[in-house]
């Protein structure tokens, strides 16, 4: 067990605003959050802390809905989005420079039709902070406001012209991160600023963010911090679990707001004015419905989507959406009956991140039976005799919104809780799901693949998982999906070592299903398959590994392909080329040629994998303090405990 020591040098985060610090962090006085308000708008608990509260209802009282079309918010909102995507569209793909295609009289040509134009999306796939960064590398690549992005052979502006962006686990993190920060840039986060210690990756998570040279929160006071924040909630009534202090903890790093922003909630983002405005993407995080020392997989999974309006599932089990914002409230039988509590407060943005991730609620476990200061330990011994070992990877959601709803097929219609785990348990780590659901009609996924299957590097193992669920007419519920061969013939191809499309041909499908562009992660400049229990990261590792995932989506600048950009645009076009019988440019064709999977399959076992660097690697001190075996172990536990 000493050998777990290292971890504990490792994570945690952000720091305070110094400001508002200096005077008593834990304790925001009223004044301080406004002042967070004023910066980002969004910590609207009703408690003005952690804790959940009792509201009085709206006088339309909330109510769960079937999950048999889109929200009326997002029915609502899209137009807005879809329009303001058109102009960045334009500039990108003409960027993009597909020969021979004049893309603004094309797009400008069905910009009202929002059938005929092209609905993107971009998945970012868990695997902890390997998936955080390496997710982000694309992400700051996409983002046309990250420096030189919209240089000859960059892609900067996909983003701009993007419906929507998922994240799970490790990717949720990014995602959450970047919506909680007014959707901040990922070189501005990663970049920081004075006083903040947001993406910090550097200060362990179990010792406390350590306020840029002023040390504000002692660890003994970061710990006990924790505990009266998730002591409110609890009483206020709500059970609570590990992920309660695992989602708190893990927003010191990625909330830039004082103690990681107790009082911002998921739902906020539905009322910002750059999301109302439809500026910026619909964000999605992902769970997967679990109940205590069960097992799911991708076939008997049941999985939930939150948005900035909604809490549900798809799925023909629960079916159902409650609103986000009154998660938390008494439903039952899809109505807060007259004698039940509204409640707000429940969906704060750190517990929703925790509750995709919480895989990592085990750390926090070996942990506590580790060398860790005994300061910590005995925290930690409090928190887990509070609570107690039964429920420590789950996350509860109690009361459960959708008692009583569905009842015939909803697994948990007669349980007063709902329990959610982290998004990537059945397999299928990429959280393609909300957006592969039919009444979204998305023509692209950039799916981008962090996971760890074979030396940490990904081997198609989560798509595989999908298109499996997808051919089973029990779980699917209309959703389709390209064909994708085994693992086997992922490495022996090296599918999962270079962009490969899926999907090309829309008409060979068994419905209509996205294009999807699998961006795997893998070694240009720096070896980016850290292992997903590395908890710490110091500053030069953490850029060169975003800084690897950049390079993955432009293919080093366009060195290693200069067509790659062109070919991102195509395979963003192809859908739309289909739907109005566009004959496909040649430049387009060449790139469809190269990129697409084309049935080919070689299932013989692969020798092991072991890629070479496609630049050369950047060495780095970083390489040499790497924690990676130690924490490994931890790694192997976890996997022991959990499975
Ligand atoms: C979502 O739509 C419902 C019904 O139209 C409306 O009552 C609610 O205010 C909307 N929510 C937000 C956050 O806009
Ligand atoms: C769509 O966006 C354009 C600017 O790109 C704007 O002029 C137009 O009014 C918008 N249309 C709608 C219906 O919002
Ligand atoms: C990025 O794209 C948006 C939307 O098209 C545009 O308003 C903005 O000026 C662009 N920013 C840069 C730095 O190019
Ligand atoms: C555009 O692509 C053509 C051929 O595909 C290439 O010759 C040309 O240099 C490219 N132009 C730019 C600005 O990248
Ligand atoms: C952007 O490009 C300029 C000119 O090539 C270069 O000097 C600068 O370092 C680049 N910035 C980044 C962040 O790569
Ligand atoms: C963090 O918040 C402070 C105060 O609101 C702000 O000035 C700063 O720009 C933020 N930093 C980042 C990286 O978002
Ligand atoms: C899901 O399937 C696995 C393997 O088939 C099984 O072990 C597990 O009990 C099932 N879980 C549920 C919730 O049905
Ligand atoms: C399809 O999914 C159902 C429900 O989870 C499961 O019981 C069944 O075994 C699956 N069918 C196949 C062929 O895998
Ligand atoms: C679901 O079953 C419960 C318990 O039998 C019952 O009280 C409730 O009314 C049912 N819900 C619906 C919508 O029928
Ligand atoms: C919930 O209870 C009701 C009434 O007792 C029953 O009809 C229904 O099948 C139960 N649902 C589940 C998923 O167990
Ligand atoms: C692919 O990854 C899975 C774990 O996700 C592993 O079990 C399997 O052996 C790997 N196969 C290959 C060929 O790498
Ligand atoms: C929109 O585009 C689709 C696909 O090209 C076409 O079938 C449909 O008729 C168009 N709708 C309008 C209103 O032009």
């Amino acid at each position: 067990m000493k050998v777990l020591a290292p971890v504990i040098a490792s994570l945690a985060s952000v720091s305070l605003c110094a400001a508002n610090a200096v005077h008593l962090p834990r304790d925001a006085s009223p004044e301080t959050w406004a002042v967070d308000a004023i910066a980002r708008a969004l910590p609207n608990s009703p408690s003005g802390g952690y804790s959940p509260a009792v509201v009085q209802c709206p006088a339309n009282r909330p109510t769960i809905r079937n999950a048999d079309s889109l929200s009326p918010n997002e029915t609502a909102w899209l137009p807005i989005r879809r329009n303001v995507t058109v102009d960045p569209m334009i500039s990108w793909l003409t960027r993009m420079n597909i020969t021979d295609f004049d893309a603004a009289s094309y797009i400008n040509g069905i910009r009202n039709n929002a059938t005929a134009l092209p609905n993107i999306a971009i998945a970012a796939s868990g695997g902890g902070w390997r998936a955080l960064m390496n997710g982000a590398g694309f992400l700051a690549a996409a983002d046309n406001r990250t420096s030189n992005s919209t240089n000859r052979g960059q892609i900067g502006g996909l983003l701009q012209a993007s419906t929507y962006v998922a994240g799970l686990s490790g990717g949720g993190w990014l995602v959450g991160s970047i919506y909680t920060n007014n959707f901040s840039s990922v070189e501005d986060l990663r970049d920081g600023s004075k006083d903040s210690n947001v993406w910090k990756f550097g200060n362990s998570i179990l010792e406390g963010p350590n306020g840029d040279g002023i040390q504000l929160l002692s660890t003994a006071d970061y710990w006990s911090t924790l505990h009266d924040e998730v002591g409110s909630k609890a009483d206020a009534g709500y059970n609570t679990s590990i992920t309660d202090y695992w989602g708190r903890a893990l927003s010191f790093q990625l909330v830039n707001a004082t103690d990681g922003g107790p009082a911002y909630t998921f739902s906020s983002i539905a009322q910002q004015d750059m999301f109302t405005s439809g500026s910026i993407p619909m964000p999605f995080l992902v769970s997967d419905g679990r109940a205590p020392y069960t097992e799911i997989v991708s076939l008997n999974s049941t999985l939930f989507e939150f948005n900035p309006w909604e809490l549900g599932s798809w799925d023909p089990t629960t079916y159902a959406f409650a609103p986000l914002q009154y998660v938390g409230s008494n439903f039952s039988a899809g109505v807060v009956p007259s004698d039940g509590d509204c409640v707000e407060g429940f969906d704060q943005a750190g517990f929703v991140m925790g509750t995709s991730s919480t895989l990592f609620n085990q750390v926090l476990v070996v942990l506590n039976s580790s060398s860790v200061p005994s300061i910590v330990s005995n925290v930690l011994e409090t928190i887990l005799s509070d609570i107690g070992f039964d429920n420590n990877d789950i996350a509860q959601y109690q009361p459960n919104p959708f008692y009583h709803f569905n009842n015939a097929t909803n697994r948990n219609a007669n349980s007063t809780e709902l329990t959610l785990v982290d998004g990537g348990e059945d397999g299928q780590n990429i959280p393609l799901y909300p957006l592969i659901q039919p009444n979204r009609n998305v023509d692209v996924i950039f799916a981008i693949d962090s996971s760890a299957d074979i030396n940490n590097w990904p081997n198609g193992t989560s798509l595989v998982a999908t298109y499996e669920r997808s051919l089973n007419n029990t779980v699917e519920n209309g959703t389709a999906f390209p064909s994708i061969p085994d693992q086997n013939t992922f490495v022996n191809l090296g599918l999962n070592n270079h962009p490969t499309f899926f999907g090309c041909n829309a008409s060979n499908m068994t419905g209509p299903s996205p294009l999807i562009v699998y961006v795997p992660n893998s070694p240009y400049v720096y070896p980016s398959n850290v292992s997903t229990y590395q908890l710490t990261y110091n500053d030069t590792e953490r850029n060169l590994i975003i800084r690897n995932g950049y390079e993955v989506a432009t293919q080093a600048n366009g060195t290693i392909d200069a067509q790659w950009p062109t070919c991102m645009a195509c395979a963003v076009l192809s859908r739309s080329f289909t739907k109005t019988g566009t004959t496909v440019p040649t430049v387009c064709q060449q790139c469809f040629d190269r990129y697409c999977w084309n049935g080919t399959v070689d299932s013989t076992d692969p020798a092991n994998y072991l890629p070479s660097f496609k630049v050369g690697e950047i060495k780095s001190a970083a390489s040499s303090v790497r924690v990676g075996t130690m924490v490994s172990v931890a790694a192997v536990m976890v996997a022991m405990l959990f499975m």
